[in-house]
């Protein structure tokens, strides 16, 4: 019998990867959501998932859809409700939902693996003072689940990924600007300089799905606890930028403003976007602070042509840009 993933946020970007990634190899997929008409929920069900109905505020519906699975699969999104009270405040609900998932997978007998996306802490990568709470309540929740929730945290994978190639055009604070009068100039306004280091994730809807698979194959890599990195490649907000230049053939300059003006542009989302470039800056490994616990694709036997790096992702969605 096929072994059965449930896979939450598996209407997004980045769950439904895995969703469909799962589907191709073999396993019986459980899609949960809020609103199973939504068209992202009836595409799951053509592509041979199962659906169901959870909330991550709410662990008793998360523990009813978990039945019988052997792995679970769980991203959240503080996005959703950042602005709802205060970024503060939602990184403390987000930090409950992540906890809430590992709570009701810990009363599932049948589970093998979870797999919780998270992220690396700016106050780990920049020190005190760097709170950056879309990033820091993910952190906070992972070191629960390991002191709180122990015989769950050994099953458990956590999930980091670099930057998606997709914000070029889903995240207008990550598009580049058309500057009037200039006969198609542009400018790409970020509140750090462009040789600050990233990671790059490259087509994340299709590589998450590729390195879920590749997590849940291989436990003697990913468990206990790992944190495992999805990247594809790494270099400077300028080389990420001249990607872009290089497929889109935008005459484009990198400017930077101070994160005070880039709040000024973009609003409290600024302050939010603009605070985890900052924690960026001083390290470029941000898996140090997480020795020896980091893994990445090669650990995992992923082959660098399995997955889509940022280039290729740009040209795939050429239309988007
Ligand atoms: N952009 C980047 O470069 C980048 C890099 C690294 C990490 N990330 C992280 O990626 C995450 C977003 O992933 P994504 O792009 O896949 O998001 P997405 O496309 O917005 O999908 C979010 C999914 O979560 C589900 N969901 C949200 N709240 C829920 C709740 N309360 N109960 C049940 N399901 C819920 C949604 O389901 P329904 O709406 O159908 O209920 C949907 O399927 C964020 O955590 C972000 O920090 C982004």
């Amino acid at each position: 019998m096929a072994k059965l993933i449930t896979v939450c946020g598996a209407t997004g970007g980045v769950g439904g990867s895995v969703a469909r990634r799962m589907l191709k190899e073999g396993w019986s997929v459980r899609a949960i959501t809020r609103n199973t008409e939504s068209p992202a929920a009836k595409a799951l069900i053509e592509a041979g998932a199962e659906l169901a109905s959870a909330n991550y505020d709410d662990v008793a519906s998360l523990e009813r859809v978990f039945k019988d699975t052997q792995a679970v699969f769980g991203i959240t999104n503080i996005f959703e409700y950042l602005l709802e009270k205060s970024p503060e405040d939602a990184a403390e609900r987000e930090k409950q939902q992540l906890v809430n998932i590992a709570t009701a997978a810990q009363n599932i007998p049948t589970l093998e693996h979870l797999v919780l996306h998270s992220l690396p802490a700016g106050e780990k990568l920049a020190g005190k003072g760097n709170f950056v709470p879309h990033m820091d309540g993910k952190d906070q929740a992972v070191d629960i689940i390991k002191e709180t929730l122990p015989s769950v945290a050994k099953k458990t994978t956590f999930l980091w990924i670099g930057f998606f190639t997709s914000n070029f055009y889903n995240h207008p604070m990550s598009k580049p600007v058309e500057v009037p009068n200039t006969n198609g100039s542009r400018v790409f306004i970020q509140p750090i300089p462009p040789s600050l280091h990233i990671y790059y994730a490259g087509d994340v809807e299709h590589n998450a799905g590729i390195f879920v698979n590749a997590i849940l194959k291989n436990p003697a890599v990913s468990l206990p606890a790992k944190y495992a990195f999805l990247y594809t490649s790494q270099g400077s907000m300028q080389q990420y930028l001249q990607a872009w230049i290089d497929v889109t053939r935008r005459r484009t300059t990198f400017v930077t403003v101070s994160l005070d003006e880039y709040e000024q542009i973009w609003g409290p989302y600024g302050k939010e976007i603009g605070s985890m470039l900052k924690a960026f800056e001083p390290i470029n490994d941000w898996t140090k602070p997480y020795q020896p616990d980091v893994i990445a694709a090669k650990d995992l036997g992923i082959a660098e042509d399995e997955l889509v790096d940022l280039k290729a992702a740009l040209e795939i969605n050429k239309a988007l840009l």
